[in-house]
């Protein structure tokens, strides 16, 4: 029997979890089967998988050290809903047991001791690993600090529905196999980083959208909207060779005000190259150029493994593309001359359809487009109501990311499946065109901060 897994997920970006360890498997054509009710890949940390055969361990494990979500993978050798005490007699008859492979004066382990959902004081753990009686046929020496094995009880507590107190709980008793690359994104906080604009992205999202790609070492990776380069750092640092393109020429050459508060001028030699030479990253850089993606900056010809973006929703920086015909621009009239200023309102339909329409364009086959789409949620609209498609590009999945109450950012992955023929069109849905995003998420930010100062003036009424 193929053995079952158990992958213990980190409780943020909870919906990113899912579509980053799917692009991660299969770019190492790890092939499982999930155990766990899909509805718990939303929301509960532990998630149970089983091999189709033993040989996948080994692309399970290199799987599992690759993502930023997870934290830790586990061959499971028990799980109970009954208590310790089950769990320990469910272990000692498991096949990871029952083989003595672990069993030895040669070996020697560690017992964690996990539980979400509750907290637990120390003590409470060590009497949790006493439970784990079955241990003690092992002839093994405990070994805190170097242990050979990391074994590791994982306690799950859940509300019931019938009672308000009551907690439904699960166990389980799994040895430890790999940690994940979460330690990674210390190494690429902004605050260290050389060159950063206003809405750079942060490391985590950063090396998840990059992950949830599938970028594989050697690939060609191009953000269209690259900003300061967050998304293409992440996308070197998993080997890819990578490109950038933004409209803004005064970021590009790091002529911009700083976005470092407190800070007017920039440094001399701040860019994107900068950034990826502080990683040692510099050999994955191509370059990057001054340009307009409403343009079509690149002939047929030039073909990427990955597009990797998060476009300008008009909150922190705005939209705009060059205006193609005098008449798209709006005549300004500043000390009684004429002017037409050079760039236009660039509307989130029109970004989308270029994005779809360069995507379908400049994939490769198989490859794959990561965007950021903002949305404004209402409670009779579904997430899905909201993706534009292409001909093209087959949708994979979407991740949400809670801006405010009504206002979200969604992470859209799509694939490339037929090259682009005459006539294809991107197809806007009206739930997106009928939202103002813009609108929104200002009005509610305002509504917030106003319900802060009302706040704050009754805590002072009161104090006085
Ligand atoms: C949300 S920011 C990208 C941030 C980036 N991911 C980073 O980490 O710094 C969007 C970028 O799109 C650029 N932009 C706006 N309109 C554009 C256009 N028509 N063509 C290309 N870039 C554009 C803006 O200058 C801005 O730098």
């Amino acid at each position: 029997m193929a053995g079952r897994y158990l992958l213990h997920f980190a409780q943020e970006h909870i919906s990113f979890r899912w579509p980053e360890f799917l692009a991660v498997t299969s770019r190492n054509s790890c092939e499982f089967k999930l155990i766990s009710d899909l509805s718990h890949v939303k929301l509960r940390p532990f998630i149970i998988v089983q091999l189709e055969d033993d040989k996948q361990e080994e692309r399970l494990i290199k799987s599992a050290s690759e993502c930023y979500l997870l934290k830790d993978l586990y061959e499971l050798w028990a799980s109970s809903t009954v208590s310790l005490q089950d769990l320990s007699n469910k272990a000692s008859m498991s096949p990871h047991y029952l083989s003595k492979k672990y069993s030895g004066i040669d070996q020697s382990f560690r017992i964690n001791c996990e539980t979400f959902g509750v907290t637990t004081k120390q003590s409470k753990k060590i009497e949790m690993i006493k439970e784990m009686k079955f241990l003690e046929g092992f002839q093994c020496r405990p070994n805190l600090s170097n242990p050979k094995q990391i074994y590791c009880i994982l306690e799950m507590n859940e509300k019931t529905d019938t009672s308000d107190s009551a907690m439904k709980k699960e166990f389980y008793f799994g040895r430890h196999l790999a940690t994940s690359d979460r330690k990674a994104v210390h190494k690429f906080s902004l605050k260290e980083r050389v060159f950063i604009a206003n809405t750079s992205m942060d490391p985590l999202l950063s090396l998840v959208t990059a992950n949830t790609a599938s970028i594989r070492k050697n690939d060609i990776t191009y953000d269209p909207f690259v900003g300061s380069g967050s998304l293409i750092v992440a996308a070197a640092y998993m080997g890819a060779y990578v490109i950038g393109a933004d409209i803004d020429w005064m970021l590009l050459h790091g002529k911009s005000r700083s976005s470092r508060k407190g800070v007017k001028k920039r440094q001399p030699g701040e860019s994107i190259r900068a950034n990826l030479k502080q990683y040692e990253l510099e050999s994955r850089y191509l370059d990057v150029l001054v340009s307009d993606i409403s343009r079509r900056p690149f002939g047929d010809n030039f073909k990427v493994d990955s597009i990797i973006t998060d476009p300008p929703y008009g909150i922190r920086e705005c939209s705009e593309k060059i205006g193609k015909k005098q008449s798209d621009r709006i005549a300004l009239t500043t000390e009684g001359k004429v002017r037409y200023p050079s760039k236009v309102d660039y509307t989130l339909e029109d970004l989308l359809s270029d994005l779809l329409h360069l995507a379908a364009r400049h994939l490769n086959l198989n490859g794959r487009l990561i965007y950021y789409l903002p949305v404004t949620i209402s409670e009779k609209r579904d997430f899905t109501e909201f993706i534009p498609s292409h001909p093209c590009l087959r949708f994979l999945s979407f991740s949400e990311q809670a801006l405010t109450l009504r206002n979200y950012r969604l992470m859209v992955a799509m694939t490339k499946v037929r090259e682009p023929e005459e006539g294809d069109t991107v197809m806007i849905p009206p739930a997106l065109t009928e939202s103002n995003f813009r609108e929104s998420y200002f009005k509610e930010y305002g509504e917030h901060k106003q319900g802060h100062q009302e706040c704050s003036e009754n805590l002072n009424k009161m104090s006085l």
